[in-house]
């Protein structure tokens, strides 16, 4: 039988994306999907749910009887910065509710996000290990280094089946991300595809680590089949995909747009990209549940313009 999914943050970046995936795998009628808002066309069960009403999530987990639940609402790096202590506030406390409620009502599964952004001085800025020191430089990045770890205490401590990645930046052309630092690296797909010029607003050589949206969801879905004893890092797993810098991934969109127009403005947003990895290393990822990525740039990019310039001209 299939088990039944709760999916929170699913009409964000990730969320819209990994819906359909579990949706195609589990059954329409299995994946309950909520979000803060109603997504503009959605095909499925939907809950609005704010994460941060306990009373609320529980609800919906005794309604459906959740056996599994994906959550992943939470405010992103840059959009974070805005206002410290509230992302920390929801960020933690939408986590925390969704770790005792599954506790409470006997959820078998939950997976969170966690990120790159956890990392920061003194990490090892390449290559960079999963048991490296977290010494997070924002808000978002306190949270998830904070949750990492309230998921392995509620592992240790109830049984909980809690599981993780973190998840370096990710290049998908269904959805836009809101309010992170690698979001440049989809916006600027965007730009050349209808023909604008492009203002990053990060410098030409800041090399970040990325993925593929469909190398992510892959990542996702392949922790969440491994058997529980597979699973040895109860913090969060490391994935690596591909590294690049705004310069590089120009230089590969202008192979198929030579006149692309590119301009940088680094804004507040450099200053977090500097304290994050440039690469990082996935061993413990290959080694417990076979992660491999499949997307490099030049694949990347061509995925991007294929699949943009018909959703453009399907919109015209
Ligand atoms: N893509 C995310 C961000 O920029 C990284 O976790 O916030």
């Amino acid at each position: 039988m299939s088990p039944t999914i709760l999916i929170t943050g699913a009409s964000g970046q990730l969320g819209t994306v990994l819906t359909e995936a579990l949706q195609h795998k589990y059954g329409r009628e299995n994946v309950i999907a909520s979000d803060i808002r109603l997504p503009e066309s959605f095909d499925g069960v939907f809950e609005i749910l704010d994460v941060t009403d306990a009373i609320r999530l529980e609800e919906i987990i005794l309604k459906y009887k959740v056996d599994q639940i994906f959550h992943l609402a939470a405010i992103l790096s840059a959009n974070g910065e805005q206002n410290p202590l509230n992302t920390w506030e929801i960020n933690m406390k939408a986590l925390l509710n969704v770790l005792e409620a599954s506790r409470k009502n006997k959820v078998a599964k939950v997976f969170h996000p966690s990120s790159i952004a956890v990392f920061g001085e003194n990490a090892p800025a390449v290559d960079t290990p999963n048991d490296s020191l977290l010494n997070p430089l924002t808000s978002y990045g306190l949270s998830k280094a904070a949750g990492e770890n309230w998921g392995k205490y509620y592992f240790h401590k109830y049984g909980l089946d809690v599981r993780s990645l973190r998840y370096p930046g990710i290049i998908g052309y269904q959805s836009k991300p809101g309010g992170g630092t690698t979001d440049y690296a989809v916006e600027i797909f965007h730009k050349a595809v209808t023909g604008e010029p492009f203002t990053c607003f990060l410098d030409k050589e800041t090399t970040l680590p990325m993925m593929f949206m469909d190398d992510a969801v892959r990542a996702t879905l392949e922790l969440m089949e491994s058997p529980r004893e597979n699973i040895k890092v109860r913090t969060s797993y490391n994935i690596a995909g591909i590294s690049f810098s705004p310069e590089e991934i120009t230089a590969s969109i202008r192979e198929r747009f030579p006149n692309f127009i590119v301009e940088y403005a680094p804004d507040f947003r450099q200053e977090i990209a500097d304290k994050w990895p440039k690469s990082i290393q996935d061993c413990e990822a290959s080694r417990d549940w076979n992660w491999k990525p499949e997307y490099d740039l030049s694949r990347i990019t061509m995925e991007m313009i294929d699949n943009l310039q018909g959703n453009y001209a399907g919109f015209v």
